[in-house]
């Protein structure tokens, strides 16, 4: 291949753009609806033990497979296994490319929930009700239009190439997001009902953390959270510049993340005690009614609580949730868009096309079959493939490239002392840890 490959200028247009994808609709809709589900406290506890113990190290193996290989995701791993099985490389990069297209059938359905809910509010100022109402209403029709136009948004934006397109996108209006959140946060703590939900999503019942589904739960939501085992995050890590400190980059965008999906926590979970304060029922025992729709249902109650000025939050606030949620869909659907340009010699623009043709169909599919197939996917997409895939991951830097430790080595001969250490923990326990969560929930289901 004599493509010139393209890459981030700076660190920090990796840091924004890792941060772009990891910062989506998993934080914000993802965490919170999970969290309301499994007993709130006990899934924030066991939330942030998994992302330390488990996630983090995923990410930085991800990045760092990605960063020494520069080239996509199919090609390093294959790259990486070339002494060892070069074929198990190739198809492990193949699955989690496949994993990166279900990603992105259902999440840009979800997206285009965020688009509509953007746009209704504007309807209903400019006086057009009805629509405003159609907006908000969940639907086929509504679906079949937004989640194509998503579809489309995306494409516009990856067909431009890394730099022009990603670093610039990633860059804004993440910190806006962060300063709403806070404010939303401030307000709803001051509603009756408020405590309650604080109360259930910071004191942990102990009783539950043990709870194989919790665990494998919190695990799929922090792995999807931090948009690693589809391939995103090594792809990334290739357009950055060779031997960069990863560890250090890796804690930093955890660290973001994961603050991010907590005070999601903390604006949605006492939101839904709140509500049914006021008289909405929100959960059915202990399960949330709806489940991923009520979110939108609550906070849009939320926002219509506080007058006009709501109106304007709440365009505000559904709008940064989808460009949140593109700059996450960019990072995905780079995966195969950097395979088909390295390795199929496609163009940019056509392997772009080509991808979003294929994601399209995707979710159309869901669409059709939405009550059977929606959950499922993303079930086994969470639960089964991705935490499947940093295995792998864990796997490749520990044993098989170059038939052994690699990590230990080059930091071994960088001098620094606590690496190798790190390497041994990614080599022996990042593994056993995932196996023995795996086994746990295959003998207790
Ligand atoms: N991390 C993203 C989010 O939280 C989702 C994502 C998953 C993005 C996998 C890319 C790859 O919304």
């Amino acid at each position: 291949m004599s493509t010139v490959r393209d890459s981030f200028h700076s660190r920090i247009g990796f840091v924004l753009a890792a941060a772009g994808s990891a910062i989506g609709l998993g934080n914000i809709w993802g965490f919170p609806t999970q969290a309301a589900n499994n007993g709130g406290g006990a899934f924030l506890f066991v939330y942030l033990i998994v992302t330390v113990l488990l996630a983090l190290p995923a990410l930085y193996a991800e990045v760092y497979i990605g960063n020494q290989a520069q080239k996509n995701p199919v090609s390093a791993l294959k790259e990486a296994c070339k002494d060892t099985a070069p074929n198990l490389g190739k198809y492990g990069g193949l699955i989690g490319l496949s994993g990166a297209i279900m990603m992105l059938s259902f999440y840009t359905i979800v997206a285009g929930w965020m688009l509509s809910h953007a746009l209704s509010p504007l309807f209903e100022l400019l006086g057009q009700h009805e629509l405003s109402q159609w907006l908000a209403t969940s639907s086929t029709q509504r679906n079949l239009m937004f989640t194509p136009l998503f579809i489309l948004l995306g494409a516009g934006i990856i067909h431009q190439g890394v730099n022009a397109g990603i670093e610039k996108w990633s860059a804004r209006l993440m910190p806006i997001l962060l300063i709403m959140l806070i404010c939303l946060i401030v307000y709803i703590l001051q509603q009756p009902g408020a405590e309650k939900g604080l109360a259930t999503y910071l004191i942990p019942d102990f009783t539950q953390v043990t709870n194989p589904k919790l665990i494998i739960s919190a695990m799929g939501q922090a792995f999807f959270s931090l948009s690693i085992g589809v391939g995103g995050m090594m792809v990334y890590g290739s357009y950055m510049k060779k031997d960069r400190d990863i560890g250090k980059l890796a804690v930093s965008i955890t660290a973001l993340d994961t603050f991010i999906a907590f005070m999601a926590g903390l604006l949605i979970i006492p939101a839904l005690y709140v509500a049914q304060e006021a008289g909405q029922q929100v959960f059915q025992g202990e399960k949330l009614i709806g489940e991923g729709q009520l979110i939108f249902n609550i906070l849009p109650e939320l926002f219509n609580s506080m007058g006009t000025i709501g109106m304007v939050v709440a365009i505000s606030f559904f709008s940064l949730l989808s460009i949140a949620a593109l700059t996450s869909t960019i990072s995905s659907t780079e995966v195969p868009v950097a395979y088909l340009v390295e390795d199929k010699n496609f163009t940019r623009s056509k392997a772009t096309w080509l991808v979003s043709g294929i994601v399209l169909t995707a979710s159309m599919i869901l669409i059709a079959f939405f009550d059977s197939l929606f959950g499922v996917v993303i079930r086994v997409l969470t639960t089964i493939l991705q935490p499947l895939s940093c295995l792998f991951y864990f796997i490749v830097v520990g044993w098989l490239w170059k038939r052994g430790n690699k990590l230990r080595d080059v930091s071994l001969q960088q001098g620094r002392k606590w690496l190798p250490i790190w390497g041994n923990y990614l080599r022996f326990v990042c593994p056993l840890l995932l196996t023995v969560v795996f086994v746990n929930v295959a003998i207790l289901n």
